[in-house]
């Protein structure tokens, strides 16, 4: 009986987690990859503008193998990474190893394995957050939040050249206007950042665009990077486009509507 109770909870686990190849099974090209996103920092300046996490109790949710903790850490209280896939897990806990305001924990968005309003920041990139289906996590990270938190989450804009362009022909059926509606629904303000990939050489720049697209898609678009950075060039750059959605948790009480003006109303208020 607890061998049945334990194998549909092992499936339940793994109907919750969403396949990620790129990071699953390439981990040397994601890690160069991760290292040539966001050269300029754009992503941590419109982030830390929008809630600034120095001294604060940081959660990185699909965390993978932990790489921006130790910089969240820089000036956080305490950061928190969760993976569900195991063997990322064991390689974010030796990134972190000598960092000991960092720890990370095996668990999905959908149940994140902390205490409610335990964290002031739940950040999660590229991970799980896509758009229509993802309501449980968004359930979990306000169960989280201590009031007048911040959910931060980082995505693709697949509507900004080139690399939108190159990740519709992948995904024809991706629609960035609805996902953007459904934030929107959900009360996610959303910021776009344009940023850019910088590549210290053209092998490492292939090595990531063929672990991110199709065969056909990849030689494409390293073709066009190829033109646009011209031959001889050392350094390669890619314009990479983002979306920051952002959500506080209200601060206040929330009670029923009771004044006459709102008679017949059932939605709540903020104290
Ligand atoms: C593309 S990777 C991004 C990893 C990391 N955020 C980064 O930027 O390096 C997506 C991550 O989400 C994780 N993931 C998959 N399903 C998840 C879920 N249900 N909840 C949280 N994370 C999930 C994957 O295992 C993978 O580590």
């Amino acid at each position: 009986m607890l061998w049945d109770k334990e194998s549909r909870v092992l499936r339940r686990r793994k109907a919750e987690i969403l396949p990620s190849p790129n990071i699953w099974y390439h981990a040397g090209a994601y890690e160069i990859e991760n290292r040539a996103q966001d050269a300029d920092g754009e992503i941590w300046r419109v982030l830390a503008g929008l809630r600034d996490w120095a001294g604060l109790d940081v959660v990185d949710v699909g965390c993978g193998d932990g790489f921006h903790l130790p910089l969240f850490a820089e000036r956080a209280r305490s950061v928190i990474g969760v993976e569900p896939h195991a063997p990322l897990l064991a390689r974010a806990r030796k990134r972190i190893a000598d960092h000991p305001t960092i720890s990370v924990k095996r668990g999905a968005a959908q149940r994140i394995p902390l205490p409610d309003a335990s964290a002031d920041l739940v950040h999660a990139r590229t991970a799980y957050f896509f758009g229509p289906g993802c309501e449980p996590g968004l359930l979990e990270a306000e169960r989280v939040l201590r009031p007048g938190g911040t959910l931060a989450i980082v995505d693709l804009d697949v509507s900004a050249e080139p690399y939108g362009r190159w990740m519709r022909s992948d995904l024809p059926h991706y629609d960035p206007v609805e996902v953007e509606k459904f934030f929107a629904g959900q009360g996610f303000s959303c910021r776009r950042v344009a940023t850019r990939w910088r590549f210290t050489d053209v092998e490492s720049m292939e090595s990531v665009l063929r672990i991110e697209f199709s065969p056909r898609v990849a030689r494409l678009a390293i073709a066009e990077v190829m033109r646009d950075n011209g031959v001889s060039s050392g350094e390669i750059t890619i314009p990479v486009g983002y979306r920051v959605h952002v959500r506080n948790k209200p601060t206040g009480m929330l009670l029923p509507h009771s004044s006459s003006s709102d008679s017949g109303s059932s939605s709540p208020r903020m104290l």
